[in-house]
């Protein structure tokens, strides 16, 4: 008789939102990028992907991946990729070390959760391909690094390799054709500078328009833009912004976010058709952080956004009365606010038009904070007879 035995182990992982934007593949397959990046890893206390991963010869024949309840095609070459990938190295290690039980080639069945809409714009492939990655390497005992483990969440969805970190985290977008250089490494982990705060004006949570997988291919073969945002901007971008966050400098980091943020869109809208992520909503919270801004003399406040009318609005805990608190007074009785004890300000320095274009297409505030790269947790989502645990 085959060994039924189940074997499991889960993880959570987090959302990391970019403020140097990975834009353009210089290989579509392997999901190499044109220019490097860097990001921000949120709190998982407010945006995470819980995984499950379990294998055994009851399963199958089929490996399955179950996420908020719906089953998923996992025959997609992303998928696939991080499933041959991990496999390959368990077998490896089994080759290596004969007490291990021979479980790599077994059906994999995965369930996941995400405690915030999917594909809303809130980089949920991110935490998605990072937590499935993480919890499969958990499962099969693998030794890798994050590092080593972001060469192979990269291949799931780019920028789910910087999901793999704590704290403030870049993509080195490497030379090597075959990726074997182009990995994600933590600039500073989230205690090297805890204050840093993040704010979220969900202004639509339906699925976005254009993804970013076909996006940003239409960008590289069609914007005059592109390649000097790649070649010039970018580089540059980097050296500054993986200084701001050594220097714990706001400033810098604001400034450089919020130019990434734009020069990213720029190149959006120079693509041809272009495309247009950003709406009257967006420009409203744009409008909005420059009065803040503005009132504060200096750059306390810093938005930027993903392929998706969103606002991040990066800010310091000292200012959270002159940011999020203002905001709160202009948007007071929208959910999220009561999260954090944010105190309702004065609001009266804002564009009063904005403020009613925000009013009027802002669904919901999410407050978060930087946070810590995934966490290994016993909490399953498979029970013991391998069925998906009903919530
Ligand atoms: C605008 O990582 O979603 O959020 O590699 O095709 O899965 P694929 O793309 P994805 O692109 C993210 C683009 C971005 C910027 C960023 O996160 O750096």
């Amino acid at each position: 008789m085959t060994d039924q035995k189940i074997y499991q182990a889960s993880t959570t992982a987090p959302v990391n939102i970019a403020v140097v934007k990975y834009w353009g593949k210089r290989d579509p397959k392997l999901n190499l990028p044109t220019n490097s990046s860097v990001s921000v890893t949120l709190s998982q206390a407010d945006l995470r992907t819980h995984t499950t991963a379990a294998c055994s010869a009851s399963f199958g024949p089929e490996d399955s991946l179950l996420l908020n309840s719906s089953p998923q095609d996992v025959s997609g070459a992303r998928t696939q990729a991080c499933f041959r990938e991990l496999r390959s190295l368990r077998t490896a290690l089994e080759a290596s070390d004969s007490s291990l039980p021979k479980i790599a080639t077994l059906p994999l069945r995965i369930v996941s959760e995400n405690n915030f809409p999917t594909a809303a714009g809130l980089a949920s492939s991110a935490a998605g391909f990072a937590a499935l990655v993480r919890a499969i390497a958990n499962l099969y005992e693998l030794p890798a690094s994050p590092t080593e483990l972001s060469r192979i969440a990269r291949q799931g969805s780019g920028s789910a390799c910087r999901s793999l970190f704590g704290g403030y985290v870049a993509w080195q977008m490497g030379e090597k054709d075959d990726g074997a250089d182009s990995l994600a490494v933590q600039v500073a982990p989230a205690s090297h500078w805890p204050t840093m705060r993040a704010l979220i004006l969900v202004v639509s949570a339906e699925k976005k328009g254009v993804s970013s997988t076909s996006g940003m291919q239409i960008t590289v073969s069609t914007s005059k833009l592109f390649k000097r945002r790649a070649e010039i901007v970018v580089p540059e971008s980097m050296l500054l912004m993986e200084k701001a966050i050594k220097k714990k400098d706001f400033q810098s980091f604001g400034e450089v976010t919020m130019r990434e943020s734009n020069s990213f869109h720029a190149t959006c809208l120079d693509t041809f058709p272009p495309i247009f992520y950003l709406n009257d909503v967006s420009r409203a919270a744009i409008r909005v952080v420059e009065d803040i801004n503005k009132k504060a003399g200096k750059i306390i406040a810093a938005y930027t956004f993903d392929a998706g009318p969103n606002a991040v609005i990066y800010y310091e805990e000292e200012n959270t009365d002159a940011v999020a608190g203002v905001l709160n007074g202009a948007l007071n009785g929208l959910d999220g606010w009561q999260a954090r004890d944010i105190k309702s300000q004065d609001s009266s320095d804002l564009d009063a038009r904005a403020v009613q274009v925000l009013k009027d297409g802002v669904s919901r505030v999410i407050l978060t904070s930087v946070g810590e790269g995934p966490i290994r947790t016993e909490e399953s989502l498979i029970d013991a007879a391998g069925a998906p645990v009903k919530k």
